[in-house]
């Protein structure tokens, strides 16, 4: 598992609400976004990552999502090309942060588009969605980067899979070669070399959830979940994630950890 030592993370912005989002949970508490983003910060220090807090960007609603805007390894920064025209701007606001981090970074060009949520890595392998957000030509372009920073890469066509707007809506990396799994993923030959926890279907929202070193985040209000995590050993920490929910957020949507 990638020792993590730092994140970036930026709160949401005052019109966070106009942001992008496919779900029906109602509008977002802008007051109470902050507060439960400043729990996932103290969590993620509690976890050892030292913090860059970037400042909310009005100009973007959807700019606390900040791992959309980069894939970071421990090689080098991917500076990616979102697929939602609106967010597209976001990329360049995190450009001169990562390149002042990064001895080498990489660029997604058109007409690929990535968005990080897509992005799963495994070790030293990356699974890559196929999205509404993330095209073949970007996927490709991902692929030949990793390969030549010495990475292995899959990609997946999530494409047509209900209720995830990216991959790891549906799939998060648990360390210790075990990956949890939504349902509608599980059967996935991709996944086959790999140790499958699969998540309840009244739980899948708490199928994106961080393994930040020693520790596990996960989305509060997910019993079974919890129970496994525990069970494995992990220790964890539970945050209510209510308010990025509603605007198709959740807890590795949040930061870029290196
Ligand atoms: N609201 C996050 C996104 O749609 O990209």
């Amino acid at each position: 598992m990638t020792a993590f030592t730092r994140a970036i993370v930026r709160p949401p912005a005052a019109n966070f609400a106009q942001g992008l989002t496919s779900v029906d949970l109602g509008k977002p508490d802008v007051s109470l976004a902050l507060e439960q983003h400043a729990r996932y910060c103290a969590a993620l220090e509690q976890c050892g990552l030292a913090l860059t807090r970037l400042p909310a960007d009005a100009r973007f609603a959807d700019s606390t999502f900040v791992e959309d805007t980069a894939i970071v390894t421990d090689r080098c920064a991917i500076l990616t090309r979102p697929g939602a025209a609106s967010r597209a701007g976001e990329v360049a606001a995190i450009e001169p942060v990562l390149r002042g981090k990064f001895e080498r970074t990489h660029a997604i060009v058109a007409p690929g588009t990535v968005d990080g949520g897509d992005i799963c890595q495994a070790g030293n392998h990356f699974f890559i969605g196929i999205s509404e957000r993330t095209n073949a030509e970007g996927a490709r372009q991902l692929a030949t980067i990793l390969e030549q920073e010495g990475f292995t890469s899959a990609a997946i066509d999530i494409r047509g899979v209900d209720g995830i707007l990216h991959l790891k809506s549906g799939i998060s990396c648990l360390g210790d070669n075990r990956l949890v799994l939504i349902d509608a993923l599980a059967a996935r030959a991709e996944f086959r070399s790999c140790e499958i926890v699969r998540i309840a279907a009244e739980e899948s929202y708490a199928a994106n959830f961080l393994r930040i070193n020693e520790s596990v985040i996960v989305s509060a209000g997910f019993p079974q979940f919890e129970s496994r995590v525990r069970k494995f050993g992990y220790p964890l920490i539970a945050l209510d994630m209510s308010e990025f929910r509603k605007m198709d957020g959740a807890l590795s949507c949040l930061s870029l950890r290196f």
